[in-house]
């Protein structure tokens, strides 16, 4: 065993550990998830310590390395007893190699567990600060980068890249090409009250708030785009739902009416969840999330009109001016009415952003639609069909008391084989908290950006 036992490991040793991240490691060389394929041979694990017990000649060791867990039993008379005394008393979050063999037990969580040989330490670790007690979110998200190694925060972020991979190969397979939008930008997308400034070489320009601009022009060159990126909002609302940094995919699609989006949100919630479903049962059912919820998640959603929403919540009790927008409390009552997304359609304009198209039907209303997540979590969807007349736009530009200069590349596409046109936002940090069933966006992401947070 490594460290103060003196019995250094040798160079030959380190070796192997670099050729293992090679494509053809050296076989005895494996990871956890991949035990089950060596039953009965002695295999190396590099890892952690994620936990430790002893019971009289036996010594429990619960090792991580990304891909699982497993125990790792030390038998006291089966080890040399420096092994033996180092092991117990290694210190949580260790790094440390085990080597033994695999054997099969029902009672394992993954079905096996290793008896050791030979354990050499790697990286010590003393006195890592998050222990098995409860701690308090403040003091965790502190310690965000270690708090990643939790059994839980593994769950939420594997959900997480599950939710980004599904979402990618929902435009992948239907022939969208992926489009990148930048992320400094001289125009406003979603109004100015959120904007991050940044000085760019004397110039004052801001952090994106939304890919759709881009998207558009994409859209007229390409058919059917997306863009998967971070976006971010000065939001000064500190609430479960908002994050300063969030990232969003955003489809943009030419010859595209309202109703023609609303199908396509549908059909995209519906193919991803099914997706994460599939692929990520195990950790949904660690969390605790009611799963049966997520399986009735199918089509079609319910649709309403943005004054039908109003009766609806007129119905549940709460009273709603007409015009104003819908905070989070309507949100939630108007969710709770169904077991599935619903569908709020055609909005005051006056409450939603510039580049809305007017319903031809009642120019009040925008041709826009906003998807909610059962349960409380609230919209997770925002998009429409986008104004396509140049004279009207530059009109909305104007009400709005945006500047047109940032704008005229973006007029252009209404000069140039201007055509009827749609897209929508989803915020992926949403989408994950209603997927895993908790609380707060801030989980959802590695390391969240809020009001009053920018570290670790
Ligand atoms: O409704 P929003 O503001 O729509 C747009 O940005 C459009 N330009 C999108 C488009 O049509 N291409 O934002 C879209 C989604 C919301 O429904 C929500 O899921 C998420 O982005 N979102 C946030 N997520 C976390 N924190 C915030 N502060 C968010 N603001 C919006
Ligand atoms: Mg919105």
């Amino acid at each position: 065993m490594g460290g103060s036992q003196g019995r250094a490991p040798n160079y030959s040793f380190f070796l192997d550990i670099l050729a293992s991240t090679r494509v053809n490691p050296p076989m005895n060389i494996t990871h956890v998830s991949e035990v089950g394929a060596h039953d009965g041979a002695v295999v190396t694990l590099r890892g952690w310590l994620a936990g430790r017990r002893s019971s009289g000649k036996l010594l429990f060791l619960q090792v991580r390395d990304g891909t699982g867990t497993i125990q790792c039993t030390l038998f006291r008379p089966s080890v040399p007893p420096a092994v033996f005394e180092e092991a117990g008393h290694l210190p949580q979050e260790s790094s440390l190699m085990v080597t033994g063999r695999v054997q099969a037990d029902d009672r394992a969580p993954g079905g096996y567990e290793i008896q050791v040989e030979e354990v050499i330490v790697v990286g010590p670790s003393e006195e890592y600060p998050i222990t098995p007690k409860e701690h308090g979110t403040a003091f965790l998200l502190d310690r965000r980068h270690l708090w990643l190694r939790s059994s839980r925060q593994h769950a939420i972020l594997r959900i997480r890249a599950s939710v980004v991979r599904a979402c990618r190969r929902y435009f992948d397979d239907r022939n969208f090409t992926l489009l990148d939008a930048p992320i400094f930008t001289p125009a406003s997308c979603e109004g100015t009250t959120t904007l991050f400034p940044v000085d760019y070489f004397g110039d004052r320009i801001f952090l994106t708030q939304s890919g759709q601009l881009y998207m558009e022009a994409g859209a007229m060159a390409f058919g059917k785009v997306y863009c998967l990126g971070p976006t971010f909002r000065a939001e000064k609302s500190k609430t479960r739902r908002h994050l300063t940094e969030f990232w969003m995919i955003e489809p943009e699609v030419a010859y595209l009416d309202l109703e023609g989006d609303m199908d396509l949100a549908e059909d995209f919630i519906v193919t991803v969840v099914a997706q994460v479903l599939e692929e990520r049962r195990a950790e949904i059912e660690l969390l605790g999330r009611d799963v049966a919820a997520l399986e009735k998640v199918q089509k079609p959603f319910p649709r309403l009109t943005y004054g039908e929403a109003i009766e609806a919540l007129r119905d549940a009790g709460r009273e709603h001016r007409w015009g104003d927008d819908f905070g989070g409390d309507e949100e939630t009552i108007l969710a709770d009415l169904h077991d599935r997304p619903v569908m709020i359609h055609r909005y005051p304009a006056a409450c939603k952003a510039f580049y809305m198209k007017a319903d031809p039907e009642d120019s009040r209303l925008a041709l826009c639609v906003d998807v909610l997540a059962p349960e409380g979590y609230g919209e997770i969807i925002g998009g429409g069909q986008r104004e396509d007349d140049l004279e009207i736009l530059q009109r909305k530009i104007q009400e709005h008391d945006l500047p047109t200069e940032p704008f005229e590349w973006y007029l252009d596409l209404r000069r140039y084989g201007t055509v009827p046109h749609a897209g929508f936002g989803m915020g992926i940090e949403r989408m994950v908290a209603w997927l895993c069933g908790i609380h707060h966006v801030r989980e959802t992401i590695p390391f969240p950006r809020m009001l009053e947070r920018t570290t670790p």
